[in-house]
């Protein structure tokens, strides 16, 4: 060959791997609604930064006539690009080619950039539209998954992953983005479970369709599988651009700051109005968040899951900040075994990279009833607990209204590390609310008391309970609320104190790994 013959070669080769299984097929995933592998990595990279890897790999089966169907890349596109600028890994998985199946030559391409992505300390993003294990390679197909499980896990806590699911992700092919840290799923077109309906059928006899039992608002809303719904794949990968822009490229960075030009000192006087004079009647946490953090963005993570919890990432003074949340307009903001497991594993991430953590309590107490106690919110509650005692970043509270009991406590207290806590005025801090209270301390006086006269020294007891232990002064008598502030001055006051923890420094006992109660 020729230097011109060796440069068509080329453009050749280039050409059958960018053709991957063909119009035909591409035309099939365009009419379901989804885009091509190709495409997908354009929208999610900054325009031209594509840099491919492994383009001509392809599998080495030579069973039931696979050695004839060899495709350059294989299904899988890999390499790298930048987002805002910033280098980021991506791996896409191409349904055209086998159903975008798992061969092991394609597993061995994710786990190269895996491994670079490690080296070089930026995220992996894993974009997935897959029939699961190629079937033709048996084994070596299962080997393939196994060694992007201990490539995953081994990065966690090190760099970021996110995985967005854009078709099906079924049986053990589940577990990779199941151990990430972020998965996104499209509207419609994506579904995920470890067994399909047709296997459920068979052994449980129940009849479910593909979407109920996998789709994305079953995993957003019900199982809590999945963090992020989109309408389409160019929205979650707009979402997905969005998210990176709040998070480190590993765990010895700093996030990112973006300027902004809302004042750090803006005083917002609707926040002293936000909380209702009665104590029963529910309102908007979120009003807070938004009135309180830069520009009022606040990217919420899980938002259809254990909503009696909020929690997703925000700036304060131009910095990428971590905000967890109880919802009194959901279940009255109380604790339960989603809302627990929620946030723990929002604070954990948090802590692996760098990100203050921001807390606004209003927690009647956990979630009464057996169906808490036998699912083990003792466990579950455990891990709220132990996942901000052991956060070292920047942990700031501010206590909006009650602060009851163990869920105190677990709040991102100041016992638990907390470096400082505010308390607005609304502020209720006590073991339980004043009616629980005095139906327990009164419980002899009340009984012996006939009728009417018994409800009025119940109520004489509330109103005297309420007016002594309601109010945030006992705590902040003993130093564990640090300032009790004016709510419209929440901004200000919270960024003051984040700016004096730029250089916190708060270290964990030397050991192997904790034992989180999982
Ligand atoms: C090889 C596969 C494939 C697979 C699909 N294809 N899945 N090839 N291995 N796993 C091929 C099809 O033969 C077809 O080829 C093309 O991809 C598109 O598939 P369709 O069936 O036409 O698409 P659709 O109707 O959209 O259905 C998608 C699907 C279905 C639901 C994913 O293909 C399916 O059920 N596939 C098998 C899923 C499965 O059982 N995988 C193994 C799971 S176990 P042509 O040439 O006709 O276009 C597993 C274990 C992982 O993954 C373990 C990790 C530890």
């Amino acid at each position: 060959m020729n230097r011109e013959q060796k440069l068509e070669e080329l453009k050749r080769r280039d050409a059958l791997a960018e053709a991957g299984g063909g119009a035909e097929r591409r035309e099939r995933q365009h009419k379901e609604g989804k885009l091509s592998a190709r495409e997908r990595i354009e929208l999610l990279l900054d325009e031209g930064t594509f840099e491919e890897l492994d383009k001509y790999v392809t599998h080495h089966c030579t069973d039931f006539g696979m050695a004839e169907q060899r495709i350059p890349g294989d299904g899988f596109l890999t390499g790298y690009g930048r987002i805002a600028g910033r280098l980021a890994y991506v791996f896409a998985q191409d349904f055209t080619v086998f159903g975008g199946s798992l061969s092991e030559a394609n597993a061995m391409k994710i786990c190269k950039i895996m491994d670079l992505a490690m080296r070089n300390g930026a995220p992996v993003i894993g974009l997935n539209d897959s029939g699961g294990a190629r079937i033709q390679e048996g084994v070596m197909s299962l080997a393939g998954y196994a060694e992007i499980f201990l490539r995953n896990t081994l990065a966690s806590g090190v760099i970021p992953q996110i995985s967005a699911v854009l078709g099906p992700c079924a049986g053990g092919a589940v577990y990779s983005p199941a151990i990430t840290d972020f998965i996104f799923m499209t509207r419609g077109t994506a579904y995920m479970f470890v067994t399909g309906p047709e296997v459920i059928k068979t052994v449980t006899h129940e009849d479910v369709t593909k979407e109920e039992l996998g789709g994305a608002m079953t995993h957003n809303a019900t199982s809590g599988v999945a963090h992020f719904v989109a309408g389409n794949d160019g929205d979650c990968l707009a979402m997905i651009r969005e998210l990176f822009s709040y998070l480190p490229s590993n765990n010895l960075e700093e996030p990112p700051r973006r300027a902004t030009s809302d004042p750090w000192d803006r005083a917002d006087a609707a926040l002293g109005l936000l909380v209702p004079a009665d104590p029963m009647i529910p309102y908007d946490i979120k009003d807070a968040i938004h009135a309180v953090v830069d520009d009022g963005d606040f990217f919420e993570v899980h938002e259809h899951f254990a909503r009696n919890m909020v929690v997703g990432f925000a700036r304060l003074d131009s910095r990428s900040v971590g905000i967890v949340a109880n919802q009194p307009a959901v279940l009255a903001g109380c604790l339960d075994i989603n809302a627990s497991v929620k946030g723990a594993r929002f604070v954990r991430f948090c802590d692996a990279f760098n990100i203050p953590l921001i807390t606004f309590v209003d927690v009647p107490g956990f979630l009464p009833g057996t169906q808490q106690e036998f699912g083990g919110i003792i466990r579950h509650g455990a891990k709220l607990l132990y996942a901000y005692a052991e956060a070292t970043v920047p942990k700031l509270t501010v206590i909006t209204r009650k602060a009851y009991g163990g869920a105190y406590c677990v709040m991102s207290s100041k016992h638990i590390r907390t470096d400082v806590n505010f308390a607005w005025p609304t502020a209720e801090i006590a073991v339980m609310g004043p009616e629980g209270a005095v139906n327990v301390v009164y419980k002899r006086e009340l009984d012996k008391t006939p009728g009417e006269e018994r409800e009025f020294l119940r109520k004489a007891k509330v109103k005297e309970f309420r007016e002594r232990f309601a109010n945030p002064y006992i705590a902040a008598e003993r130093g564990y609320i640090d300032a009790v502030i004016e709510p419209r001055l929440t901004r200000p006051k919270l960024i003051t104190a984040l700016r004096s923890l730029e250089n916190k420094r708060d270290i964990n006992p030397k050991k192997k790994h904790g034992n989180i109660p999982l």
